[in-house]
């Protein structure tokens, strides 16, 4: 082989953020590579500095950052370290977010309001990234806040499999917990071939994770309730719902939901009696003390993994997803 064939050849590499490191581990482990040395370290008032050890001059480099609490500090990590990939002369930077940062601020709904998700689309392109990887982002316009490619990946098929395997469909209701999950929850009631409800959830503009319940459409007595959701945040919108749905006579309630926030008090409120078994996956990091028994975490790893391949090797991430979307 002479220096003109190698100089043509594609070098894959992995970067990973502080804030989730086993999910990246995990990841590398699926692509069998490891994960590229890098030192990143907050300076005593608080700037964040990246650096990584190995030359990445010329390669498909891949970011993966997990933004968990605290979301701001993580975001300006990836961005340095996106940054320091373009000036290192990376060939390709893809920004992994498995939970895609401010994705909840993606409209004005009253004058004088950010659109966050599109600043954060912003940053990064300015920072550098050629592409952007997530997972169930909250709205899928949000693909459209960033000018290139954006992979939108789904963890509905792992959670499906997973509730198929543990629920018998014929006394399930699939249950979309707001108006905004409608389209979702159809798609997992269609292919589990059970009944569709819908809740109808109020929020307080004025204060921040207050919900209220003000109807439920859909028969839900003696039935078994699966709540699918994008994520979960202090966890209130759940246990609202579960409540009402108890409340309603289903006998029992399952949530299944891709992003485990989990804010404050989200783990001691899910472990209430309205809800029979919480199934999240790994996208965000969840530590020992915000885990119990009723709690199941799937692996995300293989979905990105798989997507990540299917980037570099210019093969379908569409092609993963039969329908899913
Ligand atoms: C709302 O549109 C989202 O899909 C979630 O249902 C919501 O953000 C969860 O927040 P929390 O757990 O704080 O109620």
């Amino acid at each position: 082989m002479n220096n003109m064939e190698l100089a043509g050849k594609k070098k894959l590499i992995l970067i990973s953020g502080r804030a989730h490191p086993q999910l990246a581990l995990d990841i590398a482990d699926q692509l069998g590579i490891s994960l590229l040395p890098t030192d990143a370290r907050t300076f005593a008032n608080g700037e964040i500095y990246a650096r990584f050890d190995e030359s990445v001059r010329g390669t498909d480099a891949f970011v993966i950052q997990s933004h968990c609490t605290p979301i701001n500090e993580w975001l300006m990590e990836q961005l340095i370290m996106v940054d320091a990939l373009k000036r290192a002369s990376a060939k390709r930077i893809t920004v992994v977010a498995p939970f895609y940062p401010y994705a909840r601020q993606d409209k004005k709904s009253r004058g004088r309001e950010p659109i966050s998700a599109r600043l954060v689309a912003d940053l990064f392109k300015t920072a550098g990234a050629d592409r952007i990887m997530s997972v169930d982002i909250h709205a899928p316009q949000i693909q459209g806040f960033f000018d290139g490619p954006f992979d939108h990946l789904f963890a509905m098929p792992i959670l499906l499999e997973h509730c198929r395997a543990q629920l018998d469909s014929s006394t399930l209701t699939v249950v979309s917990p707001d108006m905004g999950r409608v389209r979702v929850a159809d798609v997992w009631s269609q292919k589990l071939g059970a009944p569709l409800a819908l809740i109808h959830k109020r929020r307080d503009p004025e204060i921040a994770n207050q919900v209220s319940v003000h109807e439920i459409v859909g028969e839900v007595e003696g039935r078994v309730c699966l709540i699918v959701d994008d994520l979960i945040d202090t966890g209130r919108t759940i246990v609202k719902a579960a409540e009402a749905l108890k409340n309603a006579g289903a006998k029992g309630v399952v949530v299944a939901a891709t992003h485990a926030v989990f804010s404050d008090p989200a783990t001691e409120i899910l472990q209430s009696d309205f809800i029979d078994k919480v199934v999240v996956t790994d996208s965000l990091p969840i530590p020992e003390e915000k885990r119990w028994d009723r709690l199941e975490i799937l692996s995300i790893a293989p979905t990105i993994a798989t997507a990540i391949r299917e980037v570099f090797g210019e093969g379908s991430v569409t092609g993963m997803f039969d329908g899913a979307a």
